[in-house]
């Protein structure tokens, strides 16, 4: 609870402009990623990529690219209702905790 109130705060604090991620509030919007990505990051079936531990600016990267259809290949299409609700700072927020993971946990 305590980190939650920080994470509130520090994103109040830094206003609008913020586009760091933070890890504490992006698990706290992670829950609905984890029914294909995994509880732990790692994928539960082959078509899902691991994101534990990857790195921040490249999940960021890939979260814009499905939300402006850059990146529509592959299987994309589940990715597209995922992302279209997410604003900038939440993709920020989930690649921080992403990244934040070990995949040997
Ligand atoms: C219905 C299943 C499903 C859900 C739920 C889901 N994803 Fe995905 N995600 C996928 C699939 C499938 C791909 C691979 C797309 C492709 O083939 O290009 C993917 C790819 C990604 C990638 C790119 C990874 C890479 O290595 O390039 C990121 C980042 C990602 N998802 C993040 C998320 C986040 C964050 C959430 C929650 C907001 C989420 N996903 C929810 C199915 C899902």
């Amino acid at each position: 609870m305590k980190k939650i109130l920080l994470a509130v705060g520090l994103v109040a604090l830094s206003g609008p402009s913020f586009a760091a991620g933070d890890a504490a509030a992006g698990k706290a919007k992670a829950a609905i990623c984890s029914s294909c990505h995994g509880a732990n990051g790692v994928g539960i079936a082959g078509i899902f990529p691991n994101l534990s531990g990857q790195k921040a600016e490249y999940l960021l990267i890939q979260l814009k690219a499905f939300k402006d259809g850059s990146r529509s290949s592959g299987n994309s299409a589940q990715m597209v209702g995922m992302v279209a609700a997410l604003s900038d700072q939440d993709m920020a927020d989930l690649a921080a905790y992403y990244e934040s993971l070990d995949a040997a946990k």
